[in-house]
């Protein structure tokens, strides 16, 4: 039987998955699991998918939206070197225990990394991720199944090249739009704690060209927050902004506040810092055939972005969250590199510069 393929986008933000038919997506905090007192959700709105309890080498964790609604102490972690080392197992297999369910199948992964820590630990991550885990995990009804996640191969990739790989092969993992196999292309990845600026030079990556800033779209809810603070008096944490942004008012005790403003100001300001880094990152090469911009903070910042950018811009394509592209290409580039009758170059994985 062949092995199956997953893509894993571990981000600061959220957790992607996929495996080729279905995506998951959760928020990438977990926290210590609690006893529940009864088990029955209330109104029965809450989804399965948003239900997340596992149990790895003996701790018990909730994880995603449970986690920041029932676990009173979590892990929300914007440092970057604790986050690989800690977080992105926890948040990895999490997603696995949902996306595989039952299947006792062996799984190749493919997982990215940010551009500033690609070098450091993509061996790490690699080395941890493989063999065989046993984990426990929870249904909402509290009824626990053993699960074994047997993980054979592990590629790591630069994340932003992700989306490369997503336009550049067909659902096959086959090369297809030859554009992105002959062209230098430029990716601005906009996270929610980092922005990477990275170069794709005929469908390789290239570190020259590539950058990590902590300009992702947390900074512009930092300033919401810090304003809030100061006409409300409390303190939100910054993952809960996320809605009230997006709907353009919060609630505090009652009271409803408008956000539309603050929030155009905070990302017309990181949108001007996002363009100024990537037209100094690559003001040596002005040889590139064009630019991306992708990550979910691209579908926000793009707008604004657009005009200040020195080049063309390619869209991204639209029938998909701009979250979940880097995703789909990992698990296209796992089809590429796996599927021997495919692999026509696939050593490009080692992604030498
Ligand atoms: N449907 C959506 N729900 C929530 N956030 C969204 C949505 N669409 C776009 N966004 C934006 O996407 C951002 C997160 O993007 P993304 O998932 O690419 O970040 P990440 O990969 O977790 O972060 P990083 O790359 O820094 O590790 C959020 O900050 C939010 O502004
Ligand atoms: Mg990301």
């Amino acid at each position: 039987m062949a092995n199956k393929m997953i893509g894993v986008d571990i981000g600061f933000g959220f957790t992607k998955t996929t495996d080729g038919n279905d995506f998951l997506v959760f928020k990438s905090i977990y926290g210590e699991a609690i006893d529940f007192q009864f088990h029955e959700d209330l109104l029965g709105t809450a989804g399965e998918d948003e239900h997340l309890h596992i149990d790895i080498d003996d701790t018990s964790y909730f994880v995603g939206e449970l986690a920041e609604r029932q676990s009173s102490s979590r892990t929300f972690t914007l440092d970057q070197n604790q986050f690989v080392a800690t977080s992105s197992k926890v948040l990895a297999l999490a997603a696995l225990s949902k996306i595989v369910g039952d299947s006792s199948q062996t799984i190749n992964l493919v997982v990215g990394l940010p551009i500033g820590n690609y070098r450091q630990f993509k061996s790490d991550l690699a080395t941890m991720l493989r063999g065989t885990h046993r984990i426990g995990s929870t249904n909402s009804q509290g009824v626990r199944k053993e699960i074994n996640l047997k993980i054979g191969e592990v590629k790591v990739l630069p994340q932003p090249i992700g989306t490369v790989m997503d336009r550049l092969l067909n659902r096959q993992g086959k090369p297809e739009n030859k554009r992105f196999a002959t062209d230098k292309i430029g990716i601005i990845d906009i996270g929610f704690r980092t922005t990477d600026y990275t170069i794709s030079d005929k469908g390789r990556y290239s570190e020259r060209g590539s950058l990590t800033t902590q300009n992702g779209i947390a900074k512009a809810f930092t300033k919401i927050a810090t304003k809030l603070k100061e006409t409300c008096k409390v303190d939100i944490e910054i993952y809960r902004l996320f809605t009230a942004v997006e709907q353009g008012n919060i609630k505090v005790r009652g009271k409803a506040y408008d956000l539309q403003k603050i929030t155009e100001h905070a990302f017309k300001q990181l949108a001007a810092t996002v363009a100024a880094d990537a037209n100094q990152v690559w003001s040596d090469d002005w040889d590139i055939d064009a630019i991306m911009i992708t990550g979910g903070g691209g579908a926000v910042l793009a707008t604004y972005i657009q005009p200040l950018i020195e080049g063309v811009i390619i869209p991204i394509e639209e029938d998909l969250d701009y979250r979940l592209h880097n995703v789909r290409g990992y698990y296209k580039y796992g089809l590429h590199s796996w599927s021997p009758h495919l692999s026509t170059h696939s050593e490009e994985s080692e992604q030498s510069s």
